[in-house]
Formats: structure tokens, C-alpha cells, sequence
């Protein structure tokens, strides 16, 4: 390739890619297939190899982040980063808007209403059409530097298209690290043995302080604009915020989820109640609304104080926090024996609901943040769902409170069974080390059973308890071998006041156990609740083993673990023992090819593993767990229970053009409300087996919403983003082909 050639070929490439992450990042939908996307970012990586002179700052691979900083350079916004008052009631809003009539007397006031985003103001400077400067708020004057950092946030984009390019511009926004990506980082951070963290805006927040940016490019963070600073020379001239939102979209950035229009006071209040409404579905936390005079010609007339706009203000959605008394602990024991430490509290009404009941995460959590019996305590609902406790009210400390050991608290033992106790030296949690303990037995069962399991729910809940208790089920294969009036008879009272299950919901449980048993492979692995093997694992793991036994005794993720090992043997090697390292490399790739032969695995991106690096469809993690927990004395007793009891899920494995060959293969469907004829287990099964996924939030990515009677929030969001929807009919139809 001409130097020429490959100049021609890099532009177009960075075209390509950037277009893509806009429509993938941005706009939620992709054009092409993650593979076709890694095959452009891969040869895009290659020419910048051999043309290094070909890699400028605007370059999509520059978004992986460089060397890291020693400081943040100081930056002087070019228009200072202004901040909004606040006010907290309705009446407030109102006299708000007489003091804005007042300024701008007998004029027609068109206000807009939109989410206030709860993560971190920064600055993006465009020069000519190309990212130069990326800063934090600061103190509204100067901000520090953190261009390198904003660069890996795929949302902001590194060029806008010429036609739009100004001489300078200044967009403003919003970080922020999406509820979803909060929960996956720490969900990570959990799995990893590493601390939580607190909440989704300061982790944005420390984040984007973070020095070394190939940390912050491992981090989700996102970004929302909703206005402009200096614009110099620009070919576009809006005169209104509305106008901005369009232009800045059409740049490429994303703008706020919602806006609502409004002439009076009272519209602004109906709007500032339907967000409220709305904003616990938006993917990020928001913590208010903010109105702002749409029409900027009026902005200038209403004018400045010295900190903040006259023409906008912030109303702040009442703290979704409260205080109340820590009456005790108790201990809640998981299905793997996890001991999760449970606040009893003074009931307090919060966002809602009353709440009796908060988690307190872990011992580690319980000691960062000193929690004590007889305490007050700050509780929040975290996420918006499950209420967490945030903090100690230290100065209401009742004085013989004494610090919480959690060891002690539980003797040594577990609070159900008094079996041993000990703190996984893995993970920051204590487990409960008796593999008989009800309480870990009732919880395998309830996940056993569960709807996405094999959907066995008329044995969930209470009568999971009392079959425990009642001592006819210790695991949950032990459900195939009840018999009807073991059901029938079993007493969900107590011995006072009995209440029997009955013969009718015994015999449509025992349907639900048989009908189990044809459940395919995906499921079954899913319901032996592996540790690290959610859904989509499963299903991953089903797709490339025939039965049970094949994947409890995998080629496949034998050859991941040796693969993985081998990898972090080679750093050094080369100069140590370059007779060793040239052996290692070769099984390298000989494993490599292996797996990307049964489509287990496929190339890799990254320059580090280049030679023979690949991605397998499952990690390291996770084929331990699963051969470990197959070898173990539990795995194999599961085995060879299972083959006694003749259940042999069925094989999904099918090879690669097969799967292509699947009706449904490669699209995702989500289900919503109650379909006419079958439930939505059999739909969902349907939906499997020929090929296609289910996925439980409608996004860019999913390709039909079935929704059947009184369908929700996902039907909209379905109808907002434009996804096919369908009903049962048409969905038998598609089946059918
Ligand atoms: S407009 C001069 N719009 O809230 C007007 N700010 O309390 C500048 N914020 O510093 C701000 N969402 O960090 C505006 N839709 C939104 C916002 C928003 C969040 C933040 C921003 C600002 C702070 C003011």
C-alpha cells in the first residue's frame, strides 16, 4: 500500500467508525454487527501500525486512553460555566416565574422543562470541527483538563462533520455513569472481592479525576449536552434552546432524554410532576428539573446575578433519603450460603413506600461506615429500588453503642443452621459452610424454580419453605420425586391453624416439575445456579455443548483456562527464556485456533494479545467455576442424579450455519403484558429454540417487543424507539415461518 492509498484508506475508516459509534453510543442503533465493527477498528489499528504518521488526536483508536498524567493542566473556560439557583417547592417555581413576567413585562414566556442529570459538568472546546479541549466545571472560570479521559466516552464525539464545523465552540454537559453501568461495575467489583461503590454520580465523578485514562476508559461513562458556550464562526445561528437541542443532535451528541414546552406556571408544574414520573426509566440518575426560558433573545433581556441565570432555575425532587433508627441486624442466608447482614429499621416512609428493611451490603460496608446497633441512620433508595443505608447520624449516637462485630454477632455460627462460619477469602462475604442448611436449601430451591429458571413458581415462595422445613425437599432434583399427596397434604400453616396446599395446586405443580424436565440445556445449567453463570452465560454454554455432561466435562473451557494461563505466563519470557516463550506462544495458538474454530472464540482487538489473541464467549472466571463445580462432590452428585432420573435437557448445540439458519437467530425480542394463548415462559422458550434472545429492557438493539394485554412502560419505550412490535398472532406466524 502507497503512502497515498493508505492516507485515503485511514480517513474513510475513521468516517466509518466514528458513523457507527454514533449510531451504536448515541443513537442505540447499530448498523452493523459487533464482528463487522471490530474488523474495521482492527484494520484501522493495523495501518496506524505500519503509517504511524496516519494517527492523529481525532483517531477513533486514540479513545483507549494514553500514558498517564502526573497533573490536570488548568483550563480557562472561554464563556464562564455558569450554575442554576435552586428551589425545592412548587410555590417557589411560581414566584419564579412572576419574577421572570416582572423583568420582562407584557412578553409571552415559553419555557422549556428537562431532567436535571445528576453527574458532573464539563466542557467540551471544538476547534475547527475537532475536539481540543475537554474540562471539568471548576470553578465556573477555570476547569482542570481532562481531555484525555472525556476522549474514551464513545458519546462525544472526536470530529463533527465539516458542514457543521464552526472557527470555536463550546458544548456543554453532563457525565454520568448510567444506572445499568453503575450496577455492572459493581457488580464486578463484588465478584472481584473489591470495595462497592457508593453511588453512580461520584464514581462519574472520580472517574473523570482519575490520572490514568486506560483506567476511565474501562469505566461506562456517558455524556448528555444541553448547551453551549463560546461560538465563533459557526454556520448555524439558533435562537432558542429548542434550536440548540436539534443542532447539537445533528452534530452527533446526545441531548436529553425529554423536553416539555410550557407557557405557564402551571404547565411548568404539570411537567415538573410527569418527569418525576418518568425519570426513574431514564439510564441515568437525575436529581431535579430545570426550566429555562426557551427564546434566547428573552434570556438576554432577563440577564445575570453575579453566579447564576435570571431567566433559569433548578427544581430539586425531594431527597430521596430519610432518617431513622437501626433497631437491630439480622442475617439473610443466600443460596450459596452468602451471609447478607439486613438493617431492621424503625419504619420510615420514603419515596413511596414505608420501609422496615435496608440492606447493609457486607462486614466491610457495616465497618467503613461504622454502623452500630441503637443508631441513626441516613437510608436511601439506592438505584430507586432496593433502600440502602448511606450513613451514621454519629452525633445521635446513643452512648453504649458498641462497634458491630460481625463474627461475634453470630457467635461463630450460621443464625439458621448453627453450622461453620467463614469469610470467603475471595469475596468481602461470610458464607455459611454447610451445603445442608434449610435456608440455602430453600433459597437454591426458590432460584430453581424460579421463572427464568425452569419455571416451576407454584413451588416458589412459602411452599419452598415448608418443603424444607417439612424436610421433603434438601435439594431441588429432590422436587422429581414427590409425589402428589406429599404435596396435596403439605401444611403451610402452622400446627394450630393448618392451611393444606391441595389437591389442585399440588397436581398443577407436579405438571410444572414433569414439564421441567424437557426444559432445554440452557435453562437447566441456568437453574443449578453455578456461581458466575447468569442468563446469557447459560446460554453461551448451551449453545456449544451438547448435554450436561459435555459441559461438565468441556474441551472447551479446559482449553480457556490453559489459554488464559499460559497468557500470563509469557510477560518477560521473551528475554528469560525465549525457548520457552517461542513453545508457549505456538500452544497459544494452537488453543487459539481451537476455539476459534468451534466459533467459541474470536479474534481479538487488542493490541497486547495480538498475535493469538481471542475472545472467547465466556472468560476464565467462569470456566473455572463451572468445571470446579461439576467436579466438586455437589456437581457430581447433581449428575448422577440427574441421569437416574432420566432428565437429559436437550442439546442446543448446532452448529454455526445452522444457528444462521434459525428463524429467529440474531434478533432479540422483549415480552410485555399477558399474551391471549401461552405464557410467556413458552414464549420465551419458543423464541430460544429458534434461535433468538429475550432480553429483559427494550434498547436499540432489540428487534421485536410481543406484547400482549395491559403491556407497560416497555411498550412505549418500544414505540419511541421505533422497535417492530407484535402481537401473539403475528408472533405464532413467524414461528411457523
Ligand atoms: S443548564 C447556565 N441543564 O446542574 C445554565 N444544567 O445546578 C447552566 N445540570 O452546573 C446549566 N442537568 O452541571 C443545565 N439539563 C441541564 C442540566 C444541568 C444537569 C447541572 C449542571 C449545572 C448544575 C446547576
Amino acid at each position: 500500500m502507497t503512502q497515498a492509498e493508505a492516507k485515503k484508506r485511514h480517513a474513510q475508516l475513521v468516517e466509518k467508525i466514528n458513523e457507527h459509534n454514533r449510531a451504536y453510543y448515541v443513537e442505540a442503533r447499530p448498523t452493523i454487527s459487533d464482528r463487522e465493527y471490530d474488523a474495521l477498528y482492527r484494520e484501522l489499528c493495523d495501518l496506524e501500525k505500519n503509517f504511524p504518521e496516519l494517527v492523529t488526536p481525532d483517531s477513533p483508536s486514540q479513545r483507549v486512553g494514553g500514558e498517564p498524567l502526573k497533573a490536570f493542566k488548568p483550563v480557562r473556560h472561554l464563556l464562564p460555566m455558569l450554575s442554576l439557583d435552586n428551589t425545592y417547592s412548587q410555590d417557589e417555581v411560581r414566584d419564579f416565574v412572576k419574577r421572570v413576567q416582572k423583568l420582562l413585562p407584557d412578553e409571552k414566556l415559553d419555557w422549556s422543562v428537562e431532567p436535571k442529570v445528576d453527574g458532573v459538568a464539563v466542557s467540551l472546546r471544538f476547534e475547527n470541527g475537532k475536539l481540543t479541549i475537554g474540562a471539568t466545571r471548576g470553578d465556573g472560570v477555570t476547569g482542570d483538563d481532562v481531555t484525555a479521559n472525556l476522549k474514551t466516552i464513545r458519546s462525544v464525539p472526536l470530529k463533527l462533520s465539516l458542514v457543521a464545523a464552526s472557527q470555536v465552540l463550546e458544548v456543554r454537559g453532563e457525565v454520568f455513569m448510567s444506572k445499568a453501568g453503575f450496577e455492572k461495575l459493581n457488580a464486578e467489583q463484588r465478584a472481584a472481592g473489591e470495595e462497592i461503590y457508593a453511588n453512580a454520580r461520584n464514581t462519574a465523578a472520580g472517574s473523570l479525576k482519575q490520572l490514568d485514562p486506560r483506567i476511565v476508559a474501562k469505566r461506562p461513562l456517558d455524556i448528555v449536552v444541553y448547551n453551549l458556550g463560546k461560538v465563533e464562526g459557526a454556520n448555524a445561528h439558533p435562537k432558542t434552546h429548542t434550536e440548540v437541542l436539534s443542532w447539537l443532535k445533528s452534530l452527533g451528541f446526545r441531548t436529553p432524554e425529554k423536553i416539555w414546552h410550557c407557557h405557564s406556571a402551571d404547565e411548568l408544574i404539570d411537567a415538573i410532576n410527569e418527569l418525576d414520573k418518568v425519570r426513574k426509566n431514564f439510564p441515568y440518575e437525575t436529581d431535579g428539573a430545570v426550566i429555562k426560558l426557551n427564546s434566547f433573545a428573552q434570556r438576554e433581556r432577563a440577564g445575570f446575578t453575579a453566579k447564576a441565570p435570571r431567566w433559569a432555575i433548578a427544581y430539586k425532587y425531594a431527597a430521596e433519603q430519610a432518617e431513622t433508627k437501626l433497631n437491630g441486624i439480622t442475617i439473610q442466608v443466600g443460596r450459596t450460603g452468602a451471609l447478607t447482614p439486613v438493617a431492621e429499621l424503625e419504619p420510615v416512609f420514603l419515596a413511596g413506600s414505608t420501609i422496615a428493611r435496608a440492606t447493609l451490603h457486607n462486614e466491610d460496608e457495616i465497618k467503613r461506615k461504622d454502623i452500630r446497633i441503637g443508631d441513626t441512620v441516613v437510608i436511601e433508595k439506592a438505584g430507586e429500588v432496593i433502600p440502602a443505608v448511606i450513613s451514621v447520624v454519629e452525633s445521635k449516637r446513643p452512648r453504649d453503642a458498641r462497634p458491630f462485630d460481625f463474627e461475634k454477632f453470630l457467635h461463630g455460627k450460621c443464625p439458621v443452621c448453627g453450622g461453620k462460619i467463614a469469610r470467603d477469602p475471595k469475596y468481602v462475604v461470610w458464607r455459611c459452610e454447610n451445603l445442608q442448611c434449610p435456608a440455602q436449601a430453600t433459597r437454591r430451591l426458590e432460584f430453581f424454580t424460579a421463572r427464568g429458571a425452569l419455571a416451576i413458581e407454584s413451588v416458589g415462595g412459602i411452599v419452598a419453605d415448608k418443603l424444607v422445613e417439612r424436610n421433603l425437599v434438601r435439594e431441588p432434583l429432590d422436587l422429581f420425586e414427590l409425589k402428589l399427596e406429599q404435596l396435596a397434604t403439605l401444611n403451610l400453616g402452622n400446627e394450630e391453624s393448618p392451611r393444606t396446599y391441595g389437591e389442585k395446586n399440588a397436581t398443577k405443580a407436579i405438571a410444572a416439575i414433569e414439564r421441567a424436565k424437557t426444559f432445554p440445556l440452557a435453562r437447566w445449567i441456568f437453574a443449578l445456579a453455578i456461581p458466575d453463570v447468569g442468563k446469557t452465560t447459560a446460554q453461551d454454554l448451551a449453545k456449544f455443548h451438547e448435554t450436561i455432561e459435555d459441559v461438565a466435562k468441556s474441551e472447551l473451557l479446559r482449553d480457556i483456562l490453559d489459554y488464559h494461563e499460559k497468557i500470563a505466563e509469557l510477560p518477560g519470557l521473551k528475554r528469560e527464556n525465549p525457548e520457552r516463550y517461542e513453545k508457549l506462544k505456538n500452544e497459544i495458538s494452537e488453543i487459539a485456533k481451537r476455539l476459534i474454530d468451534s466459533h467459541f472464540a474470536a479474534p481479538s482487538k487488542s493490541k497486547a494479545e495480538k498475535e493469538s489473541g481471542i475472545v472467547t464467549k465466556v472468560g476464565p472466571v467462569v470456566a473455572k467455576s463451572v468445571l470446579d463445580f461439576f467436579n466438586g462432590k455437589n456437581g457430581q452428585k447433581i449428575l448422577k442424579r440427574m441421569r437416574e432420573l432420566k432428565i437429559h435437557p436437550a442439546s442446543e448445540k448446532i452448529s454455526a450455519t445452522k444457528v444462521a439458519a434459525l428463524p429467529f437467530a440474531g434478533k432479540t425480542f422483549v415480552l410485555t403484558g399477558t399474551l391471549p394463548n401461552m405464557t410467556r415462559e413458552e414464549a420465551a422458550t419458543k423464541i430460544e429454540s429458534l434461535g433468538g434472545k429475550v432480553s429483559g429492557s427494550v434498547s436499540g438493539n432489540t428487534d421485536y417487543v410481543l406484547a400482549g394485554a395491559e403491556a407497560g412502560s416497555k411498550l412505549d419505550k418500544a414505540q419511541k424507539l421505533g422497535v417492530k412490535i407484535i402481537d401473539e398472532a403475528e408472533f405464532l406466524k413467524m414461528c411457523a415461518g
